[in-house]
Parts: structure tokens; sequence; C-alpha cells
């Protein structure tokens, strides 16, 4: 199929690129960063918020489907600047579907997110937990989803949202997880290492084994795959729906720290902090109803291999 990807730069769909490409997948990156990775048959560089330029690119690229993972990701930026948010997320994701309706395209694979979720009351959450978000990030998400519901429901669309946990982990030579600013665990505990200064941990006094945060990785490459079979679902007729891409396992900060060390094979060391407001003690997907649906299951569950792919990739460019 053609498929444009949006926030193909980026690191998770620097990694649906390469995946669907290798699938037999014709992928049309669109990205605000100029440049075309090895999977991209082409890059349009612009902005999800430019309907004219992206009505152009779905009709000259003969696009049948699209992977639409372009957005703003931190939590803590979306509470300081929440119309920043709401304008890239939402009116950019406005902007794509419209695109798509003028040019008849009617398949859409979305970046969710368990932030869609806030207060958990169940962990492993399902699918049905109510859909609280409790930042303005995980509003855009959710009312990026409600979007979906109502074009699905007016036979407009058939999409399916994936609700990502912790990405995490890298794809040698094509995806390695950075972003600006970095939030994440695994790339900053590795930028610790190599300044040489302790990692900060947040927060070692939750309700966990250890005290400190646990969370569901996924491997980016599993992450990916998981695309191409939501692709796949919908090119062959299935019906909309929105799916946890999780593992079902967790593990601790500290558990994190001791696989990067025995990644690096040397000690990592920490300093724990304060908490940072809004991080959940758990945060665990059940992931039954995407291996049911799609057959997909984490081919890397086991962290270290996370840790090492992460560790390996951390000098490549
Ligand atoms: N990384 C995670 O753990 C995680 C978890 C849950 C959900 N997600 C979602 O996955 C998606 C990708 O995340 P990532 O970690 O690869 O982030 P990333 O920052 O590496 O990639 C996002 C890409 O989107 C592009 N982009 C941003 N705004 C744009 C706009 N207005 N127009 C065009 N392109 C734009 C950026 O240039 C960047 O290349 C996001 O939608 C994010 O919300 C990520």
């Amino acid at each position: 199929m053609n498929v444009l990807v949006t926030g193909s730069a980026g690191y998770i769909g620097s990694a649906v690129a390469h995946v669907l490409s290798e699938a037999g997948h014709t992928v049309t990156g669109y990205d605000l960063v100029a440049g075309r990775s090895a999977s991209e048959a082409r890059r349009v560089v612009g902005d999800v918020r430019d309907h004219a330029l992206l009505a152009d690119a779905l009709k000259a690229h003969g696009v049948e489907a699209v992977v639409h993972l372009a957005g703003k990701i931190v939590v803590s930026e979306s509470v300081a600047d929440p119309l920043a948010y709401w304008d890239h997320n939402v009116r950019g994701g406005l902007a794509l579907l419209s695109a798509m309706s003028q040019a008849d395209v009617g398949l859409m694979v979305f970046s969710s997110s368990a932030a869609v979720y806030g207060e958990l009351s169940e962990v492993p959450v399902p699918e049905h937990h109510p859909r609280q978000p409790i930042n303005p990030y995980g509003r855009t998400k959710l009312a990026m989803e409600w979007v979906l519901e109502d074009l699905d429901r007016a036979g407009r669309l058939r999409y399916v949202a994936l609700r990502y946990f912790n990405a995490a982990g890298a794809l040698p030579g094509v995806a390695v997880e950075r972003h600006q600013p970095e939030t994440h665990l695994i790339p900053n505990a590795l930028a610790a290492v190599r300044a040489g200064v302790p990692f900060q941990v947040f927060g070692d006094d939750y309700d966990t084994a250890d005290g400190t945060a646990v969370r569901d990785y996924v491997h980016v490459a599993d992450l990916a795959e998981a695309h191409q079979r939501a692709l796949a679902h919908l090119a062959a007729g299935g019906a909309s729906a929105a799916l946890n891409v999780a593992t079902g396992l967790g593990y601790s900060v500290a558990e994190v720290v001791a696989s990067l060390e025995r990644a690096l094979g040397h000690p990592v060391p920490t300093q724990p902090t304060g908490r940072r407001a809004g991080d959940p003690p758990r945060l665990i997907g059940q992931g039954t109803a995407i291996r049911e649906l799609l057959g997909w299951e984490p081919g890397h569950p086991d962290l270290d291999d996370v840790t090492a792919s992460a560790a390996a990739a951390r000098d490549v460019p």
C-alpha cells in the first residue's frame, strides 16, 4: 500500500517507516524535519496543520492509508503551554483528517497514549478503563480518539488507535530514542553516564516493591510491528479499535538501572530526588486485546533486550 507516515523523522516514526517498508509498503514520510531515511520513498517536509500541503501530498502520492505519529509529546510542557499541544496535536489532527476526507483516504493508524487513562483504578489497565486524562497532553490524545470514533460512526473512516505505554530501546541504524527535551528514563540514564553525573531517580518512596515507579516498557521494534499489523487489519476490512500496546509486565526504575548496568558492564550511579508531579506509581497495560485482534505479542519482553539495544545504539547519530 501507499502509506503516509506523519512524524517519520521521530523516534517511533523512523521505526514504523522501516517496518512498513520492509513489509513491502511504499512509505511517504511527512515531518517538520527535512531529510529522508532509507525506509521512505520520499519525505514531504511540512506541518500537519498545513491542510493544503497535506491534501496535495495525499493526492500526488496516491496515499491509501495514514499512520499518524506527528505531535508534541512532553507532558510537563503540555501543562505549561496547553495551547501549543492543542494546536499541533488536535488542530494538526483535524487538518489531516479533513485532507484525508477530501482525498478519499479512509484508513488511519493513530498514535494514542496510555495518558488517556489518567488515574488508574485497575493495573494492568484494560482498554475499557475510564478515560480521564490528567494533563493537556493526554487530553489532546483523547480528543483525537473522540474525533476518530465520530468519523467511524459516520462511516467516513476506519482506524486503529494504538495506546502506547513506554516505548524504549533502539533499532540499530534506524531508530534511537532522542527527544528535545528528553524526559524518558533510559536515554536520560545513558546521558548521565556519558556526562559522568549521577542519574536522578524521581521518587524512591512509592508504594512499589523497591519504592521506585513501575512502567511497561515496549521495545520500539515491537511497537512498530503493531502498526504494521494494525494497517493489515484495516486493509483487510477490519473494524475500528483502540488497543493498548503493552507487555503486561512492569519494571521499576531501579530494575531498569540494574539492567542498564548489565548492558554497560559498569555501575550507573543514581541519586534519588523528589517525585515528578503527575507520575503514577505503576503504569502497566493489559495486552490481551491486541493479541486477540492483531495477533501481536511483544517479541522482546525481556528488559535486558531493551536496555542492551539502547546502550549499543547510544552513540549512533
Ligand atoms: N515515546 C513514547 O514513549 C510515547 C508514548 C506514548 C505515545 N507516544 C506518541 O508517539 C508519537 C511519536 O512519538 P516519538 O517518541 O517518536 O516522538 P518524536 O518527538 O521523536 O517524534 C515526533 C515527530 O513529529 C514531528 N512533528 C511534531 N509536530 C509536528 C507537526 N506539527 N507537523 C509535522 N510533524 C510534526 C517531529 O518533528 C518529530 O519528528 C507521538 O504522537 C507521541 O505522542 C510516544
